[in-house]
Order: structure tokens, then sequence, then C-alpha cells
């Protein structure tokens, strides 16, 4: 049997495991997907046994940049400075790639507003790197971190930082909106009101679950790329680099999951 799993701290029933698993059981591979909790004061004998015994991992918060030193970074994982899936010894990040096929078919309207400052917007801003994209608006509640990423992105990106407080005016004059943050995803959300979200063409919303900010778009017409959509990009992304990735099986196994 081949194993699979997700390091993660604190422990958290992972998407991942719930819809690899089904995969795994609907295309008869052999395989199985566990949900793997590090203490981070154990993260460097216990990521060393697991890169042993595991074929392929997935790595989330907080040891996607504590990983790198066990393993090679393709390029892209060595510049974004963060992996978050490992095969064979090489570590890649399919959350740039995930977020960048998801946007393919997408015509991104500027300006672009991004919210968060944490490990996703760090890909996401990635991602709207390698789409093109030259200008984007960053907000984060900890404004000092919107300013690293801002330094850190400062040779391929444009960013623009401007306060929390400022959000809702920003947001009149964006046309396209992406949370990067937890917002919604346990019960806070932001309140926008139908006007505020009127100027808008895209809400795109890493959070897995339906938010309030989701069920606006819906409402009031805007196009709305979700967390799981986003999940799901950046699975497929996992199971080719793992090897063990038929499209139409997988697909099937996505839409038909019961999420919440
Ligand atoms: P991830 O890897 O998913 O990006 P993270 O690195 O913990 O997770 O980042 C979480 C992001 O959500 C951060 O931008 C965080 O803002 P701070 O940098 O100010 O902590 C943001 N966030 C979480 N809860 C928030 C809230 N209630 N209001 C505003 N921002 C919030």
């Amino acid at each position: 049997m081949r194993r699979f799993g997700l390091l993660q701290y604190p422990e958290k029933e992972s998407l991942s495991k719930k819809i690899f698993n089904q995969y795994f059981k609907l295309s008869s591979i052999n395989a199985k997907y566990d949900d793997i909790v590090i203490e981070p004061r154990k993260f460097d004998t216990k990521a060393t046994e697991h890169l042993e015994s595991y074929d392929g991992l997935n790595v989330t918060v907080p040891f996607k940049e504590d990983i790198i030193k066990f393993i090679s970074p393709v390029e892209d994982a060595r510049e974004i400075n963060a992996v978050n899936c490992i095969y064979q010894n090489k570590g890649y990040n399919t959350d740039w790639k995930g977020f960048y096929n998801s946007l393919l078919d997408t015509d991104l309207k500027l300006p672009i507003l991004l919210v968060g400052a944490g490990g996703a917007s760090k890909a996401i801003i990635y991602g709207l790197y390698k789409l093109g994209i030259k200008h984007l608006i960053l907000v984060n509640r900890t404004i000092e971190k919107a300013f690293k990423l801002k330094d850190f992105f400062t040779t391929k990106i444009d960013i623009t930082v401007e306060s929390f407080e400022n959000l809702k005016e920003v947001m009149k004059s964006s046309k396209t909106f992406i949370n990067a943050t937890s917002i919604g995803m346990f019960g806070e959300s932001f309140n926008f009101s139908s006007e505020e979200l009127s100027n808008l063409s895209l809400i795109y919303d890493i959070v897995y679950n339906s938010t309030a900010l989701q069920k606006q778009a819906l409402k009031n017409g805007i196009k709305l790329i979700d967390g799981k959509t986003f999940w799901y990009y950046q699975a497929v992304e996992n199971l080719k680099i793992w090897g063990v990735y038929d499209e139409v099986k997988f697909y099937e196994t996505f839409v038909n999951s019961k999420f919440n």
C-alpha cells in the first residue's frame, strides 16, 4: 500500500484526508492518506521519520518553511520559500500552481485587491505574478506583514499596501477581490454591504466552508471562486506529482463529496 499524508499542527481534520481517501477507494488505488500531527518542538526528528516512511507528503501550517532544510525545493518553491508537497525528497509548491490553474480561463479585471498576508497570500501573489499581473493592492490586519510581502516580491510585482481600516474604501474601486485570510472560517465575517461589493466582477474566497462573503457574491451576481475550488486545483497538482492522478475519477470524487 502507498502512503500519503499531511504534516500539520495543531490537529485539524483535513479536506485532503477526506477526499483523497474517497478518491483512492473509487479508483481502486491501493493507498491511504493520513493527517499527521507533529508538535513543533519535535519537528526535526519527526519530519525525518515521516519523509522516510511516506511515499508522498503535503505540508501545511506551520511547517511550510521549516520543511525546506530536509528536502530539495524545486525552483518555484525555492522562490516562494514555502513547500506544501513532497515527492522523492523534492519539495514543490502546489498552492501557487493550483491558484494559477484555477484562473487560466478567467479574464482577471484590475485593480486586484488581496486581503491577507500569511502563507496562502504568498503563494497567491506568486500565482498572480505568473499570470502576468503587474500590480495589486494588499491589505492585512497586521500591516507589517503586508509590507514584508511587498519587499519579498519587490522584483516581481508592484504591491500597494493599504490599511485594514481602508478596506471598504479600497474595495469600492477594485474589480477583483481575493480573500486569503481565515475570515469566515470560524463564524466572523467581513460585513460588506451589497453596495460596497457592487463594483466587483470576481470574488475569490479561499475559505473552504460556505462563508457569508461567498453567499453575498452569489446573491449579487458576482462571479465566485470558492475555497473548495482552490483546494481542488492544488490537489490535482499533488496527485500528478505523486503519479496517482486520474482526471475523471478525481473530478467525480470531488463533485460527489459532502464537504460540511
Ligand atoms: P495561511 O497559511 O492560511 O495564510 P496564516 O499564515 O495563519 O494562514 O495567515 C492567516 C491570515 O488571516 C493572516 O493574514 C491574518 O492576519 P494577521 O496577519 O493580522 O494575523 C488573517 N486573519 C485571520 N483572522 C483574521 C481576522 N479575524 N481579521 C483579519 N484578518 C485575519
